[in-house]
């Protein structure tokens, strides 16, 4: 009969062989006290009660991953898009058809490195770190060496998991996408969201005149991140404009294209970035496509793009936060075990700032 040693031996053995790695290539794990954490796992598609606190093995960081010990988390529309598995089009992206591909939710991390796969060359076991990790809610995550970045010391683990996946879209969609000039005039709906509270600061760090559309209870918000103007979404805001912008940013618009184009200059450019309405089947990228399909027999530019997680993206944003250009807008603090209720508050629509998963409290905030 096989001791306890013994069986441990042959499960690791077993990991090692199905990802490749020779007994020299497998990262050192000895920093770690157990072979299980807890983490939120969900094994089907649906509402926030699909959400459970597990006790599962911690994962094996590949060649190129390195494995952290998450401190911080943060909630995204994303996380939310791959909980329900709405609209259907993710499922046939590569999410999972019949049930999510990858059982541990949640992006943004901050945490600490314990240990590096074996081509690793950017970090050691106690980098602090911050980025994308697939499968942040949990107490240990393997990422993608090139989508991390060094967490700054004077930068604390709860709004350094606030940043990437909110902050790198915004900056990606005002410049590499909507090629931004200081001085022009910028109209940022969904200003007081996840992307609008860094697309905002970002458009004003770059020289821009910013307006920023919000409801009313989030006006404060938005000024207090540095917006020229701020427009109520509720009032019939784009029929009365007199203003047209050189560049319109829609993060959470559910307007009409020839509406958004009616506000632009003849020559401005449209960024679809997001949005919430649509069908069941294509949801708000449905808008972007049709937007896509008409930019070449129009003047304006009209434009959609999915955020490409490029590292040198992250280390950009990371300089202007490190300026003190932006500052991470933070909301709500939830535990581990609180992520099915932090997801409904996500779904009120309340929040004010990004959505914060404390997994490890530190002293720093
Ligand atoms: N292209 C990409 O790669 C990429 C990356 C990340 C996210 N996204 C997408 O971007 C969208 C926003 O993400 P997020 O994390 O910023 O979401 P979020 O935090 O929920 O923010 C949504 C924003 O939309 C505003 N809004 C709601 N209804 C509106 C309306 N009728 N008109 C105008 N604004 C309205 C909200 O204002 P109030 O809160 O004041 O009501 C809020 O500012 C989502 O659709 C997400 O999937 C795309």
């Amino acid at each position: 009969m096989q001791t306890t040693t013994q069986q441990n031996q042959l499960v690791d053995h077993t990991i090692q062989s199905k990802m490749g790695l020779s007994d020299k290539e497998q990262p050192d794990l000895s920093a770690l006290h157990s072979e299980t954490m807890r983490a939120i796992v969900h094994r089907s598609y649906g509402s926030a009660e699909v959400l459970r606190c597990e006790t599962i093995s911690i994962p094996t960081p590949g060649k190129k991953q390195v494995l952290i010990e998450v401190h911080s988390a943060a909630l995204d529309r994303g996380t939310w898009h791959l909980m329900t598995g709405r609209p259907y089009l993710i499922r046939l992206l590569g999410f999972g058809l019949v049930k999510p591909k990858q059982p541990v939710p949640g992006f943004d991390v901050a945490g600490k490195v314990l240990a590096v796969g074996s081509e690793v060359t950017r970090f050691v076991p106690g980098d602090e770190v911050y980025g994308i990790a697939n499968g942040s809610f949990a107490e240990y995550a393997a990422a993608d060496e090139n989508k991390l970045v060094t967490k700054p010391s004077d930068l604390s683990f709860d709004s350094a998991a606030a940043v990437t996946v909110s902050g790198i879209t915004a900056l990606e969609a005002l410049t590499d996408v909507g090629k931004i000039q200081s001085g022009q005039h910028v109209l940022v709906i969904g200003a007081s969201g996840g992307v609008g509270t860094y697309a905002v600061q970002l458009a004003k760090a770059m020289g821009a005149e910013v307006t920023g559309v919000a409801s009313a209870a989030k006006a404060d918000l938005v000024y207090s991140l540095g917006a020229d103007h701020v427009i109520d979404y509720r009032t019939k805001y784009l029929d009365e404009m007199n203003r047209r912008y050189d560049l319109i940013i829609d993060i959470g618009g559910r307007n009409s294209i020839s509406c958004l184009r009616g506000v632009l200059k003849q020559r401005g450019t449209l960024v679809l970035t997001g949005g919430e309405d649509g069908n069941r089947v294509t949801g708000g990228i449905g808008r972007q496509l049709r937007a896509v399909l008409m930019s070449p027999f129009v003047k304006q530019n009209l434009k959609m793009f999915v955020s490409g997680e490029k590292q040198s993206m992250m280390v950009r944003l990371s300089e202007f936060i490190q300026s003190g250009a932006v500052i991470p807008s933070i909301g709500q603090r939830f535990s581990l075990d609180e992520v099915p209720t932090a997801m409904r508050w996500l779904e009120t629509g309340n929040a004010k700032g990004k959505i914060l998963i404390v997994v490890k409290p530190s002293a720093k905030k």
